[in-house]
């Protein structure tokens, strides 16, 4: 059901860079850098019709939290249906503005995890750089910005914009996603 949804929305929006979902070995080799045991804030760019938004809610601890950002209208109606945990809130916008969604909220400022599945290639590098300069900014000391992109990404796209403002930036593949993806994992 998703392919057809992504390849239907990715012919009116390129942002979408995809026609597939992640597959199951590339949301856990993304998603087994969280920590799940204790209360975690975690924010995720470009959740699309929420294949690492179901994952995330099935290993999250009650009292955490998930802030969806994401841009195409189609997938933020579907999330509304399909997503109704109250841990959970859906927010039609950019990354580029997620110091002030984080900010507008009652609760902490402060994420742990930041998930990221938008194509950065694509991207021109002044909001590539804000981007990430704020993901950084809206991270707890130890939090991790943890984007995930197509094997065939060079460095100059994201990891060396990653290398302004992470510590430590390490990257690896999950061959077994169709196609091959490059992910990233930087500490604050
Ligand atoms: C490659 S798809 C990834 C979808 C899904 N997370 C997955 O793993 O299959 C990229 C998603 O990011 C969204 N997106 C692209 N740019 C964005 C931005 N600046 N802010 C929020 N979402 C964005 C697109 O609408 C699309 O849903």
């Amino acid at each position: 059901m998703s392919t057809f949804l992504y390849i239907k929305n990715m012919l009116k929006d390129k942002h979408i860079a995809s026609i597939t979902p992640t597959s199951r070995f590339g949301v856990r080799k993304v998603c087994n850098k969280i920590d799940f045991s204790k209360d975690n804030v975690i924010v995720e760019y470009g959740p699309a019709a929420g294949v690492f938004t179901e994952y995330l809610l099935s290993r999250m601890t009650r009292g955490s939290e998930l802030i969806l950002i994401e841009r195409n209208p189609s997938f933020v109606a579907i999330l509304h249906k399909r997503f109704k945990d109250p841990r959970m809130s859906i927010h039609h916008d950019s990354a580029e503005n997620v110091g002030d969604i984080l900010a507008r909220r009652n609760g902490a400022a402060k994420a742990d995890y930041v998930v990221s599945g938008i194509p950065f290639t694509f991207l021109p590098d002044p909001v590539k750089d804000r981007i990430v300069s704020d993901s950084h900014q809206v991270l707890n000391t130890g939090g991790k910005f943890l984007p995930y992109q197509m094997f065939f990404q060079k460095d100059r796209h994201l990891k060396d914009h990653m290398h302004h403002y992470f510590p430590r930036v390490r990257a690896e593949y999950c061959l077994l996603n169709a196609p091959p993806l490059r992910i990233y994992e930087g500490v604050k």
